[in-house]
């Protein structure tokens, strides 16, 4: 049997695609291995994540994370040093109970994630294996789709448009290939129809533009046009998934607001909204369309909507508890997986795992603030998710997760 053990494990303050510091962890064996990982960060977070250790104070806006790195080099090293990295289960069972809180709040789950994920990749390059195959054997079944952000409102963009992400959902594609190259020829035919139209081509955070366009439905004509000028069916090539990240709409007393137009909406009416959108569109998902307390009003968007997916982000935050309330209240058909919402990789794959008994779809995801790192296409082909939600075909920090799944497609098939 192969031994090995944990030699060193340093840490440093890098930057993400925001300018944001972030932690990036060195795990380096024994036997010569090792493994780099980093954090990225969100933007629209749920209440329920777990903790992101910021250092505070005037340096780097308060988001240093110097306190973290100094956890990482001190006592989690400490306790680590010695350890196998083979089994990522203890391990990431050993960091949760050092942090002793349920949000990982004392250490920083910032932390605590880069050192999850680096001893998988040193793990991995011990056992001279690809990532997804050390964390998920071989994969069985399809591939990931991929959902790319191709337009944005929200948050994410100074326009008239409330939802915030509107994505590209290649359905008609044979391969991860194919999936990419469908999604790259719509985001260049948008891009071309914005600058004939005299609309702004600059894009936002996830590589997606961020057109002046006076409202949600007038995105997804827009998008329609796209994917016909790319010589695509929509509906039939190419469908939308939305995340109108809907926490951000409640109005503190049970209710919503969309914040651009300032219409007030109750809990049925943002059920009948999307009901009658997903008539005029061909709406493949929704993610987080109700608050993210607002298990029941998933369900009944759910019931009312057999045909699109309804997609639990904040509602979950990758929760394997929270899942499971989901589940008993038959709130969502898929769970959104960010492993730092989680914590440890662990946590992460085991809110996948409640969720794929229960019969859910995954779709690993990106987040906003994000860094060079590949690590989550490997994960999702590990996790045998449905889908890779990775942002535009446009960016570094995007394009690199899209690069790597198309990479194992091609290792597979030779
Ligand atoms: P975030 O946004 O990474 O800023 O949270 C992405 C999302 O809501 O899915
Ligand atoms: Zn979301």
């Amino acid at each position: 049997m192969f031994i090995t053990e944990i030699a060193k494990i340093s840490a440093r303050e890098i930057y993400d695609s925001r300018g944001n510091p972030t932690i990036e962890t060195t795990v380096q064996l024994r036997c010569g291995a090792r493994g780099v990982a980093s954090v990225p960060s969100g933007a629209s977070t749920g209440a329920h994540e777990a903790w992101e250790l910021r250092d505070g104070g005037d340096r780097l806006m308060g988001r240093g994370v110097l306190q973290a790195v100094s956890h990482v080099e001190g006592e989690i090293a400490q306790t680590l040093i010695g350890k196998s990295p083979l089994n990522q289960r203890r391990l990431d069972e050993t960091l949760c109970q050092m942090d002793g809180t349920e949000n990982l709040s004392r250490l920083g789950a910032n932390a605590i994630l880069s050192v999850s994920m680096a001893c998988a990749r040193a793990a991995a390059a011990a056992l001279h294996l690809p990532l997804y195959r050390y964390l998920g054997g071989l994969p069985a079944g399809k591939l990931p789709g991929v959902m790319m952000n191709v337009l944005n409102g929200g948050l994410h963009a100074a326009n008239n448009v409330d939802i915030q992400e509107f994505m590209l959902t290649p359905v008609s594609a044979g391969s991860v290939q194919q999936a990419v190259r469908m999604g790259v020829e719509v985001y260049h035919a948008l891009k071309s129809l914005l600058h004939e139209k005299g609309l702004s081509i600059s894009v936002g955070d996830e590589g997606g533009f961020a057109p002046d366009i006076p409202g949600d439905e007038d995105a997804l004509v827009l998008l329609e046009e796209a994917v016909r000028r790319a010589g695509m069916v929509p509906g039939q090539d190419v469908c939308f998934s939305l995340d109108p990240a809907a926490s951000g709409w409640q109005d503190g007393v049970g209710g919503y607001q969309l914040p651009k137009r300032g219409r007030r909406m109750s809990r049925e009416e943002i059920v009948e909204f999307f009901t009658e959108l997903a008539g005029r569109h061909p709406l493949f998902s929704l993610e987080d369309p109700l608050g993210e307390e607002d298990f029941q009003g998933f369900a009944r968007l759910k019931q009312a909507l057999p045909g699109c997916l309804i997609v639990g982000d904040d509602l979950f935050v990758t929760n394997q508890a929270r899942v499971q309330t989901g589940v008993a209240a038959a709130s969502a058909g898929a769970l959104l997986v960010k492993p730092n919402q989680a914590g440890t990789l662990t946590r992460a794959m085991d809110a996948a795992r409640e969720a794929r008994q229960a019969g859910m779809a995954l779709i690993v995801s990106h987040r906003s603030g994000e860094t060079d790192s590949d690590f989550i296409a490997d994960l999702a082909v590990a996790m045998g998710a449905d889908f890779l939600k990775a942002g535009a075909p446009a960016r570094g920090e995007r394009v690199a997760k899209y690069n790597r799944l198309m990479a194992i497609e091609s290792e597979l098939h030779s």
